[in-house]
């Protein structure tokens, strides 16, 4: 027998919105996206949402249930109370474009701006050998599938917008790159300065939502900020760096001049409005 749920969807745009309620008959295996599908396809055909997958692969559908950066796909209606209204807002750290659907592009401008994978050339056979132990390292890190909860939830970028902080998917990325095998850049100097690693104070909320369960600051950002800081503030290794006899890696440059978003535009946004009055 099927029973109903209560949900309150944020509904709006980038000049403000407010939460609206709505009853859905729930079913067996039905996820928070299923509930908001059957709003827009009953109720509501205007409800924008961002979806592609619906099964925790594209990263399209993230926003905050019950206050908490999740998957909608993967968020089973049977994990809230029954009878108690769920929540679904959109991503608090992003601007609103409509409804659930905000605006991620701060993360794209921030991938154009890390220096790509350099390998080496190949060998004499044709082929590049590296040692499992050494591509297992990294293989954690690939399995990010860009759903941004992490950043989200990142109170560098959520308070202090004006920053440039990588944030934590970019973190692990660079670390994935500085730990590779074959890499033959090296970043720490623009992973200090241009990322700046320095501004995460670990507080690990970032692995906290992570729905790959990556170990984003123990395997991640704590290593690359221990890398960084040997090669800056270890005095051995600064004099070695000093007369030649340090890592033999190519100093890498940023690829290209990018604008950011605009921080007045993020500030603007009702998620930005709703923090600073909390
Ligand atoms: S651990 Fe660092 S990157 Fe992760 S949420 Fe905290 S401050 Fe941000
Ligand atoms: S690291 Fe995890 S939370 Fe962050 S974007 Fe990748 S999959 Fe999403
Ligand atoms: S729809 Fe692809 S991750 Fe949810």
């Amino acid at each position: 027998m099927s029973s109903k749920a209560q949900l309150k969807v944020f509904r709006g745009n980038s000049e403000g919105g407010d939460l609206k309620s709505y009853e859905v008959a729930t079913y067996p295996g039905m996820v928070v996206l299923d509930a908001i599908h059957e709003i827009q396809a009953a109720q509501e055909p205007s409800l924008a949402v961002r979806w592609n997958c619906k099964a925790g692969r594209c990263g399209s559908c993230s926003a905050e249930i019950n206050g908490r950066p999740s998957l909608m796909c993967m968020t089973r209606m049977t994990s809230f109370p029954e009878g108690e209204p769920i929540t679904v807002t959109p991503m608090r750290a992003f601007p609103i474009i409509k409804d659930l659907v905000t605006d991620v592009s701060f993360n794209f401008e921030m991938a154009k701006k890390v220096p790509p994978f350099k390998p080496p050339p190949r060998q004499a056979d044709g082929t590049y050998r590296m040692a499992q132990e050494d591509i297992d390292r990294v293989q954690e890190f690939r399995k990010c599938i860009e759903c941004f909860l992490c950043q989200n939830v990142c109170h560098v970028i959520r308070d202090h917008e004006k920053t440039n902080f990588a944030g934590p998917r970019f973190l692990i990325y660079l670390a994935g790159l500085d730990m590779h095998p074959l890499d033959t850049l090296d970043r720490r100097e623009l992973i200090k300065d241009e990322f700046k690693i320095g501004l995460c104070n670990v507080t690990k909320c970032c692995t906290e939502v992570c729905p790959e369960h990556i170990h984003i600051t123990d395997n991640g950002i704590i290593p690359l900020k221990e890398r960084v800081a040997d090669d800056h503030y270890d005095p051995v290794r600064w004099l070695l760096k000093k007369v030649g006899g340090g890592t033999k890696k190519e100093k890498a440059k940023l690829p290209i001049v990018v604008d950011q978003p605009s921080p007045t535009t993020r500030a603007a946004s009702p998620q930005a409005k709703r923090a600073a009055d909390e």
